[in-house]
C-alpha cells in the first residue's frame, strides 16, 4: 500500500512533484489554509503531513491523524506552529526547511530597514495623491543608513546575513544572542557582542531575528522600547508576536520610533483598521520575507524531502527536535 500524505496547500511543484512520485498526495485546493475540522477530517490516517506556518500540529491534530502518522514537515525554517515536544513523544518525526531562506530573508529584512528610514511608502503616496508641488529642503527627511548603528537581536543565520547587510552599508553592527558567535564570525561581520540593554540604548536600527518562544514573545514591550534610542527604527521580520503591537504604536506615535518595517504581525493576517496600520511611519507587508520564486522553490524541495526521508524511516535531511 503506497504511503497517504496531505499536504495542507498548493506549494511549488518541484516539491509536489517529489512527494507525489512517493505518496499518494491531496492537496488542499484552497488559496486560504484549510479551516481547522477540515484539516483534522484530512490528516485522519495519513502517513505524513505537509504543513505551513498557518497549520497548528498539536496533540489534538496528532489524535486526528493516528498512530501511523511518521512524520510531519513543515514549509517554513520557522517551526513555532508545531508542538514538537508532542510529536516527537508519539515518534512522529519533524522537519523544516533552514538554510535555503536565509539571504532572501535578510533582504528583505533590509529592504524594510532602508523603506523606513528613507520613508518611502510616504513619498510614494505623496507622488500618487498629487501633493508635490516643488523640490523642498524639508521635504520627507529620513535617517542616514550608513554610518548609523544596527542592532540585530538574534544572531542565527539571518541575523549574521543581515549583519553582512549592514557592514556593506558602512553601518557599526551590535548584536545580542543568548550564544556568543565565533571569534572568526564577529571579525567577519564586525559584529560585536552587547547585553540586550546595551543594543537597545544604542542602535538607531534594531532588527528581530530571533525565534518565538515563551520568554521571546512582547520581548519588545513599552519598556524595552522606552530603552531604544529616541527616534530609532525598529524591524520585525521573524515572528509578529515578539513584539507588544500596541507599545509600538504609542511609540509611532509620540516619535520615540522614528518609524518600524514589520513583515510579521500578532496576529496575521492583521486587518487594515488596526491602529498600526494606519500610522504613516509604519510599513507592514504580508509575511513575504522569502517569498522569492527561486526560495520557495528550494523550500518545496526541501519540506519534500523531509516527509520523503520520513514515510520511509530514514533520518530527515532537516530534523527539529524538541
Ligand atoms: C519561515 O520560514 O519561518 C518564514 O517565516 C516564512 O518563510
Amino acid at each position: 500500500m503506497p504511503s497517504r500524505v496531505f499536504v495542507t496547500r498548493a506549494i511549488p511543484t518541484v516539491g509536489l512533484d517529489i512527494v507525489s512520485a512517493a505518496a499518494e498526495m491531496e492537496v488542499w485546493p484552497g488559496e486560504l489554509p484549510p479551516p481547522r475540522e477540515a484539516l483534522l477530517a484530512k490528516v485522519r490516517g495519513v502517513d505524513g503531513l505537509l504543513s505551513l506556518l498557518t497549520d497548528r500540529v498539536d496533540d489534538e491534530l496528532l489524535d486526528a491523524a493516528g498512530t501511523q502518522l511518521r512524520v510531519v514537515s513543515n514549509f517554513a525554517v520557522g517551526y513555532d506552529n508545531i508542538d514538537v515536544a508532542a510529536c516527537t513523544r508519539r515518534g512522529v518525526t519533524v522537519g523544516n526547511t533552514p538554510g535555503v531562506l536565509t539571504e532572501t530573508t535578510a533582504d528583505l529584512a533590509f529592504a524594510l530597514l532602508m523603506a523606513t528610514a528613507r520613508r518611502l511608502p510616504e513619498a510614494r503616496d505623496f507622488v500618487r495623491d498629487d501633493r508635490w508641488q516643488t523640490w523642498g529642503p524639508l521635504l520627507l527627511l529620513g535617517k542616514d543608513i550608513h554610518g548609523a548603528t544596527l542592532g540585530l537581536i538574534g544572531f542565527g543565520r539571518i541575523g549574521r546575513e543581515m549583519a553582512r547587510r549592514g557592514l556593506g552599508f558602512g553601518m557599526r553592527i551590535l548584536y545580542h544572542d543568548l550564544v556568543r558567535a565565533d571569534a572568526n564570525i564577529e571579525a567577519e561581520l564586525n559584529a560585536t557582542w552587547a547585553p540586550l540593554e546595551t543594543v537597545l540604548a544604542e542602535s538607531d536600527y534594531v532588527s528581530l531575528h530571533t525565534v518565538l518562544r515563551p520568554e521571546t514573545r512582547h520581548m519588545i514591550d513599552a519598556a524595552a522600547i522606552a530603552r531604544m534610542k529616541r527616534g530609532a527604527i525598529l524591524i520585525n521580520t521573524s515572528r509578529g508576536p515578539i513584539v507588544d503591537q500596541e507599545a509600538l504604536a504609542d511609540a509611532l506615535r509620540s516619535g520615540q520610533l522614528f518609524g518600524a518595517g514589520l513583515d510579521v504581525t500578532d496576529p496575521e493576517p492583521l486587518r487594515a483598521d488596526q491602529p498600526l496600520v494606519g500610522l504613516p511611519n509604519c510599513l507592514i507587508v504580508p509575511h513575504i520575507a522569502s517569498a522569492s520564486e527561486r526560495t520557495r522553490d528550494r523550500m518545496a524541495e526541501k519540506a519534500a524531502r523531509n516527509l520523503v526521508a520520513g514515510l520511509r524511516g530514514e533520518p530527515l535531511p532537516d530534523p527539529v527536535t524538541a
